[in-house]
């Protein structure tokens, strides 16, 4: 019997998110593309004790306010294990340990990456071999984002998020990544830009042709270029004091200004470290002028790996 399984995950952005209008069923017809970026959360799985009845929950956080992350059987986390073990037939009954990297509810997929290494994780604990299409599917009923956090790397995902097919992409990038201190629901965001649309409807989603272009040429410019998010407006209505952060990070010397998915998390694509620290200092005067709170930015890369076991003791 296994007795640990360590999972590493990555936070995703989409490099566009193009949204359509509302579904019958409340959600968004989506055309993005995701990238797996270098923050990391790490979920950590145990058999439950014995005698437990119940799939246990804890978080810790590493630079992250962990506060409002549920610790019970009700974390996104605990529902993909109790919906492996509806699959597999059995009870999965597991102690997971949550360690965020990945600001909370900053449009970073933060819980959805959790749920994806815990489905993961709880396969390799049980050792069921579950195969990876089944797993897919199982992430897709879990979250729109949760089936591109078990694949990583650079992808194109349809339907409401969840249908994921890999882009071709070259070389590296460098992101600044500026968390917000506060939070934004990612269903306050869609209604917010349901409200601002007021019934215009939206075109069917597409994923522009020049930011596929500039992904396969590996060319950093055509990408800053091609940067889109419409939930941006929606994102900044609901956060007003993001909108001078986006205003300085287009006239700095990063490449590209973009909400990270439904935010409030920016991005500022960088040439390397180097000039991700740069743009850091050029932002936090920006945000010292306008008296804004800025927590600490991180310099990440992407495309990296999905969610990934990283050690089985057993
Ligand atoms: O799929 P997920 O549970 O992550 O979505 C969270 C919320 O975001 C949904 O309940 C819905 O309100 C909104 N959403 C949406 N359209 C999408 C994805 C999410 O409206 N494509």
């Amino acid at each position: 019997m296994t007795a640990e399984v360590r999972v590493t995950t990555p936070a995703k952005i989409n490099l566009c998110l193009g949204v359509g209008p509302v579904r019958p069923d409340g959600y968004h017809p989506l055309a993005t593309v995701y990238q797996a970026v270098s923050m990391y959360d790490e979920v950590v799985l145990r058999p439950a004790d014995r005698g437990s009845t119940a799939i246990t929950v804890t978080v810790s956080g590493d630079g992250v306010d962990v506060t409002d992350v549920p610790c019970h059987e009700d974390n996104l986390a605990a529902r993909a294990v109790r919906l492996l073990g509806e699959h597999v037939g059995r009870e999965l009954l597991v102690s997971l340990h949550l360690r965020k990297r990945i600001p909370v509810a900053g449009g970073l997929a933060g819980g959805s990456s959790d749920a994806a290494a815990a489905l993961l994780g709880a396969d390799a604990l049980f050792e069921l071999h579950t195969p990876r299409a089944e797993l897919a599917a199982l992430a897709a009923e879990l979250g729109s984002d949760v089936p591109f956090c078990l694949t990583g790397g650079t992808a194109m995902g349809s339907g409401r998020g969840e249908q994921v097919t890999s882009v071709m992409s070259r070389g590296e990038y460098w992101w600044l990544v500026v968390p917000d201190p506060d939070g934004l629901s990612t269903a306050a965001v869609y209604a917010e830009l349901d409200r601002l649309r007021a019934g215009r409807s939206a075109r069917p989603p597409e994923v522009p042709d020049a930011l596929l272009a500039a992904l396969r040429a590996g060319d950093i410019e055509g990408l800053g270029r091609a940067l889109s998010n419409d939930l941006a407006p929606a994102a900044v209505s609901l956060r007003p004091s993001l909108a001078p952060l986006l205003r300085a990070g287009s006239e700095c010397s990063a490449h590209g200004a973009l909400v990270s998915g439904s935010g409030p998390t920016t991005l500022f694509l960088c040439e390397s470290p180097d000039h991700a620290e740069q743009v850091g200092e050029a932002l936090a005067a920006v945000a010292g002028r306008n008296g804004l709170e800025l927590a600490p930015p991180v310099v990440a890369r992407g495309p990296v790996h999905g969610a990934r076991v990283t050690a089985v003791h057993r």
